[in-house]
């Protein structure tokens, strides 16, 4: 049977870091001739790389550039002619409150660049990884794509910014470029580090001895997606024509909320101590649900992971595999 990918060469920036290394990994098994990886490892790790080299050898191209560098950019894409480009390089959400103007920048300027080579030829399809953070809280629940564009921190209008942007090369020169808005993706291999986000965290901490963290009154809600089934929906929507200038919603539908999220963790950790509360980040989205009709009606189902089986693989991983910092 043809592999969907097979004989392609594809790019993926940010293809270091959580969602990327796993997508790395789902390129690879699906035939592609070449994955190349640009990625600058802010938080991007080469170990989430070694299955994907142990697996496909010489497949798999490592540059350790910034994707934002259009100088960089172009002697990659000459050197490797991608046939499709994957966006997913970041600096994290909470970069936001050390660089305000480097983490808007970083969105920006890479869209930018992705979408100056597209426009000369360099390569055929773009799919931009957006995210649900330019939203800002909801104001209709489910929130589907037509949500008002209301970004709260400097790196949700970096994205929002970037999408304006290269929805507006679509409508200038025709390109063929796909934008998808995940929301909250858990899963193995997501940083646990620096600026990381609840359930890396609170994992971290319980695996440590440490007591989970609660920020405000954790009533704040999410859509939380497990990284494989976030992997799985954007190669779907990927390989389906015609999507041209079109933006996806990706989440499970479900709302979550943060002390919820922090208690099943607890629970699946078989942990019964303390959780200690912390003052509300500013800036933080107060709702988030995803409306993802739009999008199931092309790819069927697309959250089928259970949100406790998520959480149980994600601790597993960290249990057994994890990060040795
Ligand atoms: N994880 C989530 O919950 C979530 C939710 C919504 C949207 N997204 C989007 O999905 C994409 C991937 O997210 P992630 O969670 O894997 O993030 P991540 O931080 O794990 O990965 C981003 C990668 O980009 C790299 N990077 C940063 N600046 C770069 C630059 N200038 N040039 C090249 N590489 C650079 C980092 O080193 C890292 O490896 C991002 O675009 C993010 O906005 C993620």
């Amino acid at each position: 049977m043809k592999m969907r990918f097979e004989g392609q060469n594809c790019l993926v920036t940010g293809g270091g870091g959580f969602i990327g290394g796993h997508l790395v990994d789902a390129l690879a098994s699906e035939g592609a001739a070449r994955v190349v990886v640009v990625d600058n490892f802010f938080l991007g790790k080469e170990e989430n790389l070694t299955d994907a080299k142990r697996r496909h050898g010489d497949k798999i191209r490592i540059y350790r550039e910034d994707a934002g560098d259009l100088s960089s950019m172009t002697a990659v894409v000459w050197k490797e002619a991608p046939d499709i480009v994957f966006n997913l390089a970041t600096k994290a959400l909470l970069y936001s409150f050390f660089n305000p103007p480097g983490a808007c920048r970083t969105n920006l300027d890479i869209a930018l660049v992705l979408g100056e080579l597209l426009r000369g030829g360099a390569y055929g399809r773009l799919i931009h990884l957006s995210s649900s953070e330019v939203y800002g809280t909801a104001r209709t629940v489910p929130m589907d794509e037509h949500h008002p564009l209301l970004a709260e921190t400097s790196y949700a209008a970096g994205k929002a910014a970037g999408d304006l942007l290269l929805a507006s090369y679509v409508n200038m020169f025709d390109v063929d470029i796909l934008t998808i808005r995940p929301f909250n993706n858990y899963g193995p291999r997501q940083n646990d580090g620096q600026l990381a986000a609840v359930v890396p965290l609170t994992v971290k901490r319980i695996l440590r001895g440490e007591v989970p963290v609660l920020s405000g009154d954790g009533q704040q809600t999410r859509d939380f997606m497990f990284v494989h089934d976030t992997v799985r929906a954007i190669l779907n929507l990927s390989v389906i024509d015609g999507l041209q200038g079109q933006v996806f919603n990706l989440g499970s539908g479900d709302e979550t909320s943060i002390r919820s999220i922090i208690e099943t963790l607890c629970r699946v950790m078989h942990y019964s101590g303390d959780i200690r509360h912390e003052q509300a980040r500013k800036a933080d989205v107060m709702r988030h649900c995803a409306d993802i009709a739009k999008a199931k009606a092309l790819i069927g189902d697309i959250a089928t992971t259970t949100l406790e089986d998520g959480l149980r693989k994600t601790v597993d991983w960290y249990r057994n595999v994890g990060w040795k910092t």
